[in-house]
């Protein structure tokens, strides 16, 4: 039998490549959006477009603005200028997994869909990796897994945008970790847009396409890091350049607390 030589080998892997979804429709367009409670404005002139496929982190410190921003997104609050044009498959991951204490895993995950879905949830539960869960109460899931319970419910939507909230903000390290190549590979899959908050700027240089930083209720940053790859190394000093400039940009010396 002779060799069968991979051609994947001969790729010249230096080339960039040009993401797919740079040509994909457009799944949300913001436009000279405004939000103010009250008499205090908390977003102002924010212009933002996402394509189905592409994966945007929205940085900023606590009370930027970035949490109104992402309830306009989904559809829970109004703005108060301007519009945002949202394809209405959309669905919202928080930092709470917000599960029904006495339904079951999988009834959780359908929850709220039309009709028997239960082949639908046992699919969703199924890439996150939660078979073995299916028929168990929420209560006796690790915080992990249970976030893992809401992504299902939000991927058995089949959504052309996913906006999450801190999603893993309340995780160990190391489901953290988890939960960010899980996101990856569910994102690679389905190739829906995505708009992660995260206070956390390596988990913005690692996950995301572009990182945006909210400032004073305006985006005070929009960049590109699609030079970081698709597979990211958190080593690489092009990697470590983008989290340090990112921290600069929040506001933070990066070599403060770094260890030497
Ligand atoms: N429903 C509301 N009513 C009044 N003020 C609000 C409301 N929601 C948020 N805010 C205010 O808007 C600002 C931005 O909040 P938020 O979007 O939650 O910030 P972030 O998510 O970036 O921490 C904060 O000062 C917050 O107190
Ligand atoms: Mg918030």
């Amino acid at each position: 039998m002779s060799i069968q030589y991979s051609h994947v080998a001969d790729r010249d892997t230096s080339a960039p490549v040009r993401p797919t979804w740079r040509d994909a429709p457009v799944a949300m367009s913001i436009t000279g959006l405004a939000k103010a409670f009250g008499d205090r404005t908390v977003l102002e002139d924010i212009d933002l477009q996402i394509r189905e496929g592409e994966f945007v982190a929205l940085l900023g410190k606590s009370g930027s603005g970035k949490t109104t921003l992402l309830r306009i997104v989904a559809g829970l609050d109004d703005t108060t200028r301007g519009t945002a044009l949202v394809n209405p498959a959309r669905t919202v991951v928080f930092q709470e997994p917000r599960l029904i204490p006495n339904k079951r895993v999988a009834s959780n995950v359908t929850l709220g869909l039309k009709g028997n879905q239960r082949e639908r949830a046992l699919a969703a539960l199924h890439e996150v990796r939660l078979d073995h869960v299916v028929r168990s109460w929420p209560g006796v899931l690790s915080g992990g897994e249970q976030q893992r319970v809401a992504v299902a419910r939000a991927l058995v939507r089949e959504p052309k945008v996913m906006l999450l909230d801190e999603p893993f903000a309340a995780l160990d390290a190391l489901t953290r970790l988890e939960m960010q190549n899980l996101l990856t590979a569910l994102r690679r899959e389905h190739g829906f847009a995505t708009l992660l908050v995260t206070h956390d700027v390596e988990e913005a240089a690692y996950l995301a396409d572009r990182v945006i930083v909210l400032k004073d209720g305006r985006i005070a940053y929009d960049e590109d890091i699609t030079h970081l790859g698709e597979r990211r190394d958190r080593a690489q000093p092009a990697f470590i350049a983008v989290r340090e400039a990112l921290l600069r940009e929040l506001g933070v010396d990066p070599s403060v607390g770094q260890a030497s």
